[in-house]
């Protein structure tokens, strides 16, 4: 049996549980624009990524669904961008670097870890067939959060069909051209995809972990060090001091 073929996408538990976190972000216009210029780069990326498939691949019906599936991508990468450039207009936004939860939840769509070549057909359809899937779980929730902002939403809305969509071709692909084995491709992308998330999770909380080190660092060491230099400092004699008669015989070494 196919695995997990459904007409309409819901929320993964993660992301559902996420959601108060993602609604917290998208409410400040500074941070909508910010994230929306990302996911704008991270689908054109993406889009670019999957051209690439479409030009390597030897399967004829691949390359064309490749194809239109690339069009699709970079259209979600101007409907984003475009969204920005409005918001921009209107907020006067100084874009700033504040949080924005990007290894929580990954330029939404998880295209951007895709390796073209090299990758079998199988392999590519599995992995691009989970990254739409999360991308589709992601957007449902952004879309539910985004009550503030209804052309935001539209625009969410509108590209859930489209990942909808992308979800399900590549599913269908991967059980034509791998009709024996597409679960354990499927369960291969998945434990990949897992072991990036770890990588990317563990980076963010690397990340956080040193700061808060280096800020205590600051403030505890630092002081105690700078006052024993200065005391340091204040028992040195100023100018020549007399050197004792062992210590001023002729070099005879280097050191
Ligand atoms: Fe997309
Ligand atoms: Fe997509």
């Amino acid at each position: 049996m196919l695995d997990s073929v459904r007409p309409h996408e819901q929320p993964t538990a993660f992301d559902r549980m996420l959601a108060p976190v993602h609604r917290w972000i998208w409410s400040d216009t500074d941070r909508r624009i910010q994230k929306l210029l990302r996911f704008g780069e991270t689908e054109t990326d993406g889009g670019r990524d999957i051209l690439r498939a479409a030009e390597v691949t030897s399967d004829p019906l691949l390359r064309r669904l490749y194809l239109e599936h690339a069009l699709d991508e970079f259209r979600h990468g101007v409907l984003f961008r475009r969204r920005a450039a409005a918001l921009l207009k209107v907020s006067h936004s100084h874009l700033d670097s504040g949080f924005h939860g990007d290894w929580l939840a990954p330029g939404g769509h998880g295209l951007d870890d895709l390796q073209v070549d090299g990758e079998s057909d199988s392999d590519m359809l599995a992995f691009l067939h989970l990254s739409e899937k999360s991308a589709a779980s992601r957007f449902t929730v952004y879309r539910d959060v985004m009550q503030h902002d209804a052309l935001t939403r539209a625009i969410f809305e509108e590209i859930l069909r489209d990942e909808t969509f992308h979800m399900g071709y590549t599913l269908t692909q991967l059980a034509r051209v791998e009709p024996q084995r597409h679960n354990r491709r499927l369960w291969r992308a998945r434990l990949s995809r897992l072991w990036k998330a770890y990588l990317r999770l563990a980076s963010g909380l690397a990340g956080i972990m040193g700061s808060f080190l280096l800020t205590i660092q600051y403030f505890f060491l630092l002081a105690p060090f700078a006052w024993l230099a200065k005391r340091a400092a204040r028992r040195e004699c100023s100018g020549w001091t007399p050197v004792s008669p062992g210590r001023s015989d002729s070099l005879d070494r280097q050191y």
